[in-house]
Parts: C-alpha cells; sequence; structure tokens
C-alpha cells in the first residue's frame, strides 16, 4: 500500500467563502488486469493504470486508439493545480470524471505522487477500493463519490467549460464580470483530443482562454493564476 501525505492549507478552508471547482473531464484513469495467478488462486494477480507508453499491444487487442490512454494528463493537471498557490491557500477543490463515469474528490490537502509510476499504483488502489485514507489519521484523502458533480458544488457557482473552440476571452478582465457572491467551476477536458462537449449540459457559458490550443494542465494553472491575482492570494 502506498503511503499517501497530507498537508494543512494555511489559514484553513472557510466552507464559506469563494472557491475555485475544478473538474477534469474524461479522465483516462482504468484499472488493468495485467496477470494472474495459477487458475482457481487469487494470489499473482496484479493490476495497472492503463496507458499508451506501457500497454500497446493490450490496447491494440481490445481495438482500443493509444491515443485514447493518457492517464499521464491527469496526472499532470493534479500536480499543476493541487501545487498552486490558490490550493495552499484553501481556495481550491478538484474533482475528476473518468470517461468510464467515475467521480472521484480530490481532498486539498493530499501529496499526488510525483512520479508517474507511483501515481499509477495510488490510483489502481483508489479505483478498487472507493476511497484511500492518509498515513497520519482517518481522513480520506481521494474518494469515489456519487454523480453528478452539480450536487458537490455550491449553489451559487457560475460553471464554465473551458475550450480552445469558444471566443477568446482575456481572463483578468472577464473574471471581474462575474458576481462576486458566486464561486467558479471550470469543466477541462483531460484528455489529449476531441470536442469540448463534456459539460455543454451543465454549463453557464463557454469560453477559451488563449488564441492558441493549450494542455489541459497550461488551461488550469493560467485560469488559477488569473484568480490569485483577483482574490490576492500572494
Ligand atoms: C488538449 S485539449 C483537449 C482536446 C481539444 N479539444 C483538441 O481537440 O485538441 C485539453 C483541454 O484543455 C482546454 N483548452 C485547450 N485549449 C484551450 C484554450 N485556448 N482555452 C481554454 N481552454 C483550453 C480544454 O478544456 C481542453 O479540453
Amino acid at each position: 500500500m502506498l503511503p499517501v501525505q497530507a498537508h494543512v492549507p494555511k489559514g484553513g478552508v472557510n466552507s464559506s467563502q469563494r472557491r475555485l471547482y475544478v473538474i477534469l473531464e474524461q479522465a483516462c484513469l482504468e484499472s488493468y488486469r495485467v496477470t494472474s495467478g495459477p487458475k482457481g488462486k487469487g494470489d499473482g494477480v496484479k493490476y495497472a493504470l492503463l496507458n499508451c507508453d506501457d500497454h500497446q499491444g493490450i490496447l491494440a487487442k481490445m481495438n482500443r486508439d493509444i491515443a485514447d490512454a493518457r492517464p499521464d494528463i491527469t496526472h499532470q493537471c493534479l500536480l499543476t493545480l493541487l501545487d498552486s498557490p490558490l490550493n495552499k491557500a484553501g481556495k481550491l477543490q478538484v474533482f475528476i470524471h473518468t470517461t468510464k463515469g467515475v467521480l472521484i474528490e480530490i481532498n486539498p490537502s493530499v501529496r499526488i505522487p510525483r512520479t508517474f509510476k507511483r501515481f499509477s499504483g495510488l490510483m489502481v488502489q483508489l479505483l478498487h477500493k472507493l476511497s484511500i485514507r492518509g498515513v497520519n489519521g482517518p481522513e480520506k484523502l481521494l474518494k469515489v463519490i456519487k454523480n453528478p458533480v452539480t450536487d458537490h458544488l455550491p449553489v451559487n457557482t457560475i460553471k464554465l467549460t473551458l475550450s480552445g473552440d469558444a471566443k477568446t476571452v482575456r481572463l483578468s478582465e472577464y473574471l471581474r464580470t462575474l458576481p462576486e457572491t458566486h464561486s467558479i467551476a471550470i469543466f477541462v477536458g483531460a484528455m489529449a483530443r476531441g470536442k469540448d462537449d463534456f459539460a455543454d449540459h451543465v454549463a453557464d457559458h463557454k469560453i477559451s482562454i488563449s488564441n492558441y490550443p493549450l494542455s489541459a494542465s497550461v488551461a488550469c494553472g493560467k485560469f488559477c493564476c488569473a484568480l490569485e491575482d483577483l482574490w490576492d492570494v500572494l
């Protein structure tokens, strides 16, 4: 079992304050059974996080496109988001919504493993056990929760889809036009390609934040930076 640690946000989390909610959509997090023990015995069974580098043969056999098995994108986004000053100030909450429809809540204080191999081990453990506790306490640091994600957002929340295919806004100006009474939720595609239509049924607006196509991690980082400026997080 991987030891998962937590850090405490500076100033703690105040539930009534405005926060940024990030939903990483279309995340490819799939556990795959790679080896099995002798027939009838459970020992020797091993699972791995399906990915395009280690499982090309398996993906070809399943008739799946290797470009779709990119859990590294989710890993990159989590590091960017959880390392941000916005998160350290207790103003960020991240959810992951996988291509299989599994919704995961990330405790803001979790320390995500920095290497992909360790991250994979942790995600496989989570997908099987449905929650992961920290080494130093009973608190759940990662847990599978019930859909839809909108049930976990405060009522006063503006929901935005980030997309390279929408009208581009200057984020610093756009954010000032949003009501100060509301939190903000952004839906970001944690996939390598495909339409950004994952939140069309819930989002209030769809915006582009650059004239260039961005990686999901850069889109997340840019949004956190803009809110740190607006909410005076240094
Ligand atoms: C690599 S893109 C995903 C696929 C993209 N629709 C494509 O076909 O290339 C990853 C995600 O980053 C975000 N993104 C990319 N470019 C963006 C932009 N210019 N403005 C805002 N978000 C962007 C979107 O949420 C997108 O789903």
